[in-house]
Parts: C-alpha cells; structure tokens; sequence
C-alpha cells in the first residue's frame, strides 16, 4: 500500500511512521513526502530515510489553496498514493481536495476530539483545565478536526505543566497510536456507521 505524507514542520510523527516501515511493523511504502514550508524538518527526515518522492510545495507560487492544493492532489495521484496521511500539516484542506480524496485521507491531532478542535489544542485544553488529553486519528471531512475517530490515546494534565510538557507527553502517545492505526487500517480495514468506525476485525 502506497502512502503519502503531508506535513509542515518537526516531522517527529513522519520519522516515527518511517521506522515502523523500516522495522517491519507498519506495512505501507511511504512513496511520496510533501511540505509546504521549504525549511521543515520533515523534509530531512523523508531524504534521510531515502523517501523516493520528496517534495517541497510552496504556496507562494500558486494563487490561492485551491491551486496548491491541486497541485498536491496531482502529485498524490501520479505517485498512486492510497492513503493520504497528515503529520504536523498545517494548511486547512480545500474541500475540493477532501472530495477528490474522501475516507483517504487521516489526521493525528493533539486533543481528545470533540475536545479542542483547531491549531491551539494542547494550549486551549491547558487554559480550560482538563485533567486528562491526548491525542486522536481521525479522517478527515470538510469539518476542521471533525472526522470519524479511528483511534485515541490519553495522558494526565499535571499542575505544573506548560504547553511544551504537555505536548512532548501527548507526543509519546502520537508515536505510538499512528504507526499502529496505520498498520490496522491497511491490514484490518473497516467500515464507517454513522459517525462510528467499525474495525473489519483480523483476516
Ligand atoms: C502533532 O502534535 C500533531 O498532533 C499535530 O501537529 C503535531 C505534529 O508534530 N497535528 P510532528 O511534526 O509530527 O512532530
């Protein structure tokens, strides 16, 4: 199963998917990397790990989302990518790209959706003073963070974190569901109900 991987910064979700591939746990050929900031570190990573189709797509050369996002959209087909899989992605898809690419496409958030939607999450769950977050897989619809859940993971909120702790604590668990949720959706594959994702249980 051919994959790609949309992200904009640190990639440490990116590596983590890239050695699961490499260690024999995570059964997916990341074909294709695209990053629409040039400096991301997740471009190193995909060269490191000898990513065939590394890619820096930058939004100052297209007119507008719908035309980047074309772009991308183009790219992920010519390289045949199945699943569409976003890390640290920080660009909020058209909904001609969620259409083209729909129940394709997942997301790894750092909140226990519903909980903290949008780009401030682990900063807004510390403001409100939840005890417990997380992080979530989830596809994506035209609804910001509003997919079916395909998995999640908690952690504790302790008094005297900052959002760095906070995050760095939810990242442990990132690095573990996604592989893993990856791993289930191309061995196991489901069906949704509703807004339920109904697992196919093992072949
Ligand atoms: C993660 O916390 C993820 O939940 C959010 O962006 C962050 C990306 O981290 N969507 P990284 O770039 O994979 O380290």
């Amino acid at each position: 199963t051919s994959i790609a991987v949309m992200a904009s910064g640190r990639g440490t979700n990116l590596k983590v998917i890239l050695d699961a591939v490499k260690a024999g746990d995570c059964p997916v050929d990341v074909s294709l990397v695209i990053a629409d900031k040039g400096d991301a570190e997740a471009l190193n990573i995909a060269r490191i790990a000898g990513v065939e189709h590394v890619v820096h797509v930058n939004p100052k050369d297209y007119s507008g989302r719908e035309q980047f996002d074309a772009e991308c959209a183009d790219l992920l087909d010519k390289h045949g990518c199945q699943w569409i899989v976003l890390a640290g992605y920080m660009r909020i898809l058209s909904s001609a790209f969620v259409r083209r690419f729909r129940g394709r496409i997942i997301n790894i958030h750092p909140s226990i959706l519903p909980a903290f939607a949008g780009a401030k999450a682990v900063e807004d769950a510390l403001l409100y003073g939840v005890k417990v977050s997380g992080c979530t897989v989830h596809l994506v619809d035209e609804v910001l963070d509003g997919g079916a859940i395909l998995a999640q993971a908690i952690v504790p909120v302790f008094d005297d974190d900052t959002r760095d702790t906070l995050h760095a604590r939810i990242q442990i668990e990132e690095h573990k569901i996604y592989p893993a949720t990856l791993k289930r959706m191309v061995e196991e594959g489901f069906s949704i109900e509703g807004r339920r994702v109904i697992w196919a249980g093992k072949q």
